[in-house]
């Protein structure tokens, strides 16, 4: 009998809403914090750089909210994503596992991150924005929202973290072809930019410094807001469509997963495919191991202090609590530029400190050859950052074939790494090296971490 690899769902399928994982949670997760009165922020405070519909979202404990119906059109460009059993891999494994992968990368952009860019281009339309301004670090996000600013006429205007701006020209074509202007980061474009070129004329720049430009740009504009494409609760709230949409093709499979892994550098991807589980879980409904992966150099929840801090290196955003490795911490300039966040989403540290999640640290070599692994078994190259899943899922599949259990393992295979092809090449030619953080700068770093009274 032919033995079934994919599990596709019709546009009908498609989420009619996002799940809101606050609404379950045992214990509400700390508030935000002005950072000039460290007191609770409140909506008034947020809206200079984002839409009322986007700050609703970020404080709502409603479970479920509903995706607008143009916002769900768009989606059935490339929803429902497939799901995908990894027969291939599993027999290179030699493995009694079951893999799966729900592979995001079939989106206009190559990743996961339209799912927020078109709605959050959405909101700001319907609220009269005409511009929107946002950082990138690997130039997946900046070429989502310049994706999402085509559809809906908006102008974009991406800072793209100096380090990816030089490895990643043709991200930045993408971004141009989208319409949209992109700026390497830090510029001297914006204060936040100058200082920072003051001090390290060099800088390779980091999403901290690309956000604080680009926070800059909105609150300094009354046409402009911001976007962001992680961390925050309402770009987690919209990558929810990838675990719910997981469990309806979970099930056609007639499986459930063990163990549910997605790599985390703001955290959204990891939430999008975990929160839907971690709701099921709270209810006794799953057993499943959540998993969340990131990079040794950039080591946030594994490494970082649970602590307030700020989102952006120039202190323009709230406080949030966070595992971070601090605000002014420049992780090294590895390959997955996409996990070079010195902080995490705070629901996702919120989740860890509840015991929620396991987290997971990787150095990029073994991450290098995890993804050459499944492009010649499963025929797709992955990105960088999706590549710390598909090792935690390798070795998942290798313990489970060391302890003789057929556990099913599901991982969210965020992007493509077609715009990544000179990382494959240094990989190849042995340039790549395994980068260790700076141990004495994330012990400064974490020294300027601001003092809040928490009572
Ligand atoms: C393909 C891909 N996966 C993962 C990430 C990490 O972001 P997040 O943790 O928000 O999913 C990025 C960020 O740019 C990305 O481009």
């Amino acid at each position: 009998m032919s033995e079934r690899v994919k599990y596709l769902l019709g546009e009908d399928r498609i989420p009619k809403a996002w799940y809101n994982l606050v609404a379950d949670l045992p214990k509400p997760p700390p508030p935000p914090l002005h950072p000039a009165t460290g007191k609770p922020i409140g909506p008034d405070d947020l809206a200079p750089i984002f839409p009322q519909a986007v700050i609703a979202q970020e404080v709502s404990t409603e479970r479920w909210i509903e995706i607008p119906e143009p916002v769900r059109e768009i989606y059935k460009l490339w929803r429902p994503s497939p799901l995908i059993r990894a027969r291939g891999l599993e027999k290179a494994l030699d493995t009694p596992a079951k893999i799966f992968f729900k592979y995001e990368g079939v989106s206009p952009a190559g990743s996961h991150k339209p799912n927020t860019s078109v709605a959050q281009a959405f909101y700001n339309k319907e609220e009269g924005v005409k511009r929107l301004a946002t950082e990138t670090g690997a130039g997946q996000w900046g070429s989502s929202l310049a994706f999402a600013g085509s559809l809906f006429g908006l102008e974009v205007e991406v800072y793209m973290v100096k380090v990816s701006y030089g490895q990643k020209p043709y991200r930045r074509a993408l971004m141009e072809t989208y319409g949209a202007r992109c700026i390497a980061s830090p510029s001297p474009l914006t204060a936040a930019g100058r200082a920072i070129l003051e001090k390290s004329p060099d800088s390779s720049g980091s999403l901290g410094i690309a956000i604080s430009e680009a926070v800059e740009v909105a609150a300094g504009r009354d046409d402009t807001k911001y976007a962001l494409g992680s961390v925050l609760n309402h770009v987690l709230l919209h990558q929810t469509v990838i675990g719910e949409e997981a469990m309806l093709q979970m099930a056609d499979a007639g499986v459930d997963p063990d163990v549910v892994i997605g790599c985390a550098g703001g955290g959204s991807n990891f939430a999008g495919i975990a929160f839907p589980y971690i709701r099921e879980k709270l209810a006794g409904r799953s057993h499943a191991r959540i998993v969340a992966v990131e990079p040794t150099s950039c080591p946030t929840m594994t490494q970082g202090r649970y602590a307030y801090d700020y989102g952006d290196t120039g202190h323009l955003t709230p406080l949030v609590k966070m595992h971070t490795l601090g605000a002014s911490f420049v992780p090294p300039g590895f390959h997955a530029g996409g996990l070079r966040y010195h902080g995490m989403a705070p629901l996702v540290s919120h989740v860890l400190e509840l015991g929620l999640i396991e987290p997971r640290a990787y150095a990029q070599t073994a991450c290098f050859e995890a993804a050459v692994q499944l492009a010649r078994t499963e025929g797709i190259v992955p990105a960088p950052e999706s590549s710390h899943a598909v090792r935690a899922a390798i070795d998942e599949a290798l313990r489970c074939k060391a302890e003789g259990k057929s556990e099913t393992i599901l991982f969210c295979l965020s992007g493509h790494g077609h715009f990544d092809m000179q990382a494959y090449t240094d990989y190849f030619a042995g340039k790549l090296k395994d980068v260790p953080f700076d141990r004495a700068a994330l012990d400064r770093a974490l020294l300027e971490l601001p003092v809040v009274d928490e009572n």
